[in-house]
């Protein structure tokens, strides 16, 4: 495979969102599309639960739009919410025309339909799937579409270090293009770009406790920061209530649709609890059940709680969750029989890169799409299963409004060639290794799912020294992947931390002691962070 040094459009991220924004555009533009590790390594090849959708006869468009705007705690742009969800149904025929098979059922009348899941928020089953491996389908069938277009070059192991604006005086920033780091060879590369889609996915490699694979590390995010783009949000990250505790599997889901057929958690005892923080219980919004569980572990000074489905038959768990069974019963849980030992983990960056409704950012050119976004679908709290939906929606927005956008543009002027004369090979490698385990434990500790002033503030001191090593090493040494993913994790973390602090109240996934109630004095405000690039 060649790869050439300009293409029409850049698209960074081979998730969800980076494959169907390249796949819609690829009958008209040459697409160079990156991963910064392998084409699955992203968030969306781990998806479970699945892809919520109205189809159900008894739900309706409004009854998601309602459940949307709950979950979200009063944050969430209406007209995000309304285009996201009223373009489901469109999406998901989208899927199953590239290949992807979805779980059907067999109805009374003999005819088939596809099986809907219920999770957490929803008040009507609307969660389409393929048994509980949903992403595994999505991202395997995208990538082989992707690989057999001709206009499509998908490059694996290549990091974008950052991108490159044209900020030429009288005129409006444009993007340019891109550096990437080949993490085989360790040599950068500039590709130039008409157009540039950010789809990197989220950050909740920020914590130490994730449910997320190792490159969620918040590049878009910084990426874009650093380029000059608002930024919003990011006190909101998500923690998923239940993250199998096995000191062998550190990061494995346990679906919301596990408790969605009907699982309860307990206490060690075999005590419920949920009843105490929800009329919901355990199919409460996320943020409520994550607090509790969080609550009763301190209380009680335990180290997990568990899920109970033993009570559904063998046959429906095996049929239901074959994934889930085989990882547990790899570990010796059966769960057909056992409770499962969890625990809240981070799991979703609600806020990021603020788009239009058009995906676009500030920077003329730039897109941001998936989870790296913004775009107010999710508020203060994303409903389960609302993020695929998210990616493949916005990729289809953007790629309508990039190929309206791409027969006016030319090519921009080749990008400046990277410039590493200054700097030498890396001598202390174990700084970025501490660094890095450093900067996850201080953010599990202090700005976790329960915060407090003091706590912020610990941890942005912190960080403060951390920023200038970091900074100290970039300046004066050869790029790794360690050093880039560490260079923007803690870029990340400043912005989370500068939004809880400006956020005097709890509401939905942001929780301080300090200010325990959600201020309804005043209007809902989301926070906003304006870059410090001047143009
Ligand atoms: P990702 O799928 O995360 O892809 C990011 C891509 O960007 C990767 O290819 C990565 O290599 C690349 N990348 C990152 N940084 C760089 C860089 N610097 N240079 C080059 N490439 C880069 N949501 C649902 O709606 N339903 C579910 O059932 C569901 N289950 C989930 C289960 C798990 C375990 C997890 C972790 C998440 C789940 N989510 C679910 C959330 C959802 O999967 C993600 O939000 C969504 O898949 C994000 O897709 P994306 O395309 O934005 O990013
Ligand atoms: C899950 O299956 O619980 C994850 C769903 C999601 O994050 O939307």
């Amino acid at each position: 495979m060649t790869v050439k040094h300009k293409y029409d459009v850049l698209v960074i991220g081979s998730g969800g969102a980076g494959l169907s924004v390249a796949l819609r555009l690829a009958d008209q533009a040459k697409i160079l599309v990156l991963s910064k590790v392998s084409l699955s390594s992203g968030s969306t090849y781990h998806a479970q639960g699945g892809i919520s959708a109205v189809l159900d006869a008894n739900d309706s468009i409004e009854s998601h739009i309602k459940d949307t705007l709950t979950a979200g705690a009063g944050l969430c742009d209406v007209d995000a919410v309304m285009v996201t969800v009223s373009n489901a149904k469109k999406n998901i025929e989208w899927l199953k025309d590239q290949g992807v098979r979805f779980t059907e059922e067999q109805l009374e009348d003999g005819t088939k339909s596809l099986h809907l899941n219920r999770e957490g928020g929803h008040s009507h089953r609307r969660i389409v799937h393929t048994a509980d491996t949903t992403g595994k389908s999505v991202s395997q069938t995208l990538i082989d579409k992707a690989t057999a277009h001709e206009n499509i070059t998908l490059l694996e192991n290549h990091n974008a270090i950052d991108l490159i604006i044209n900020r030429q005086k009288q005129s409006e920033p444009r993007i340019q293009g891109a550096y990437l780091l080949n993490t085989v060879n360790n040599k950068v590369k500039s590709i130039t770009a008409k157009i540039v889609v950010l789809a990197t996915g989220g950050a909740s490699k920020v914590y130490l406790y994730s449910t997320n694979p190792d490159v969620s590390t918040g590049d878009g995010i910084a990426l874009a920061w650093r380029a000059g783009c608002q930024i919003s949000n990011m006190e909101f990250m998500q923690f998923h209530p239940t993250c199998l505790y096995h000191p062998e599997e550190r990061s494995f889901l346990i679906s919301e649709a596990v408790r969605g057929e009907g699982a309860k958690l307990i206490l060690p005892d075999g005590t419920r609890f949920m009843e105490k923080y929800h009329p919901q219980q355990e199919l409460a919004p996320r943020d409520i059940v994550a607090r509790a569980i969080d609550h009763e572990i301190k209380k009680h000074g335990i180290d997990c709680v568990y899920l109970d489905i033993s009570h559904q038959p063998a046959d429906f768990i095996k049929q239901h969750f074959p994934n889930i069974y085989q990882r547990c019963l790899a570990l010796d849980i059966d769960i057909t029989q056992q409770p499962i030992p969890v625990v809240p983990a981070a799991h979703y960056t609600c806020g990021g890169v603020v788009t239009n409704l058009q995906a676009q950012t500030n920077i003329t050119g730039l897109y941001a799409i998936g989870e790296v976004a913004c775009t107010g679908l999710h508020g203060a709290n994303r409903m389960a299963s609302n993020s695929l939906l998210e990616c493949l929606v916005f990729a289809e927005i953007a790629a309508n409004n990039i190929s309206e956008q791409l027969p006016s543009l030319t090519y921009p002027d080749p990008a400046p060639a990277w410039d590493n004369s200054l700097v030498s090979e890396p001598d202390e490698e174990v700084v970025v290794a501490h660094n890095w385990d450093e900067l996850r434990q201080f953010m599990w500790d202090y700005v976790g799912i329960v915060r407090t002033n003091k706590r912020l503030s610990r941890a942005m001191h912190r960080l403060e020294i951390l920023k200038q090593e970091i900074a100290e090493y970039y300046a004066n040494f050869h790029v790794t992947s360690d050093l880039l993913e560490l260079r923007n994790l803690v870029i990340v973390a400043e912005l989370i931390i500068r939004c809880a602090q400006q956020r005097k109240e709890s509401r939905g996934l942001h929780y301080t002691k300090d200010y325990p109630e959600t201020d309804n004095t005043t209007p809902p405000k989301n926070t906003l962070l304006n870059p410090v690039t001047k143009y």
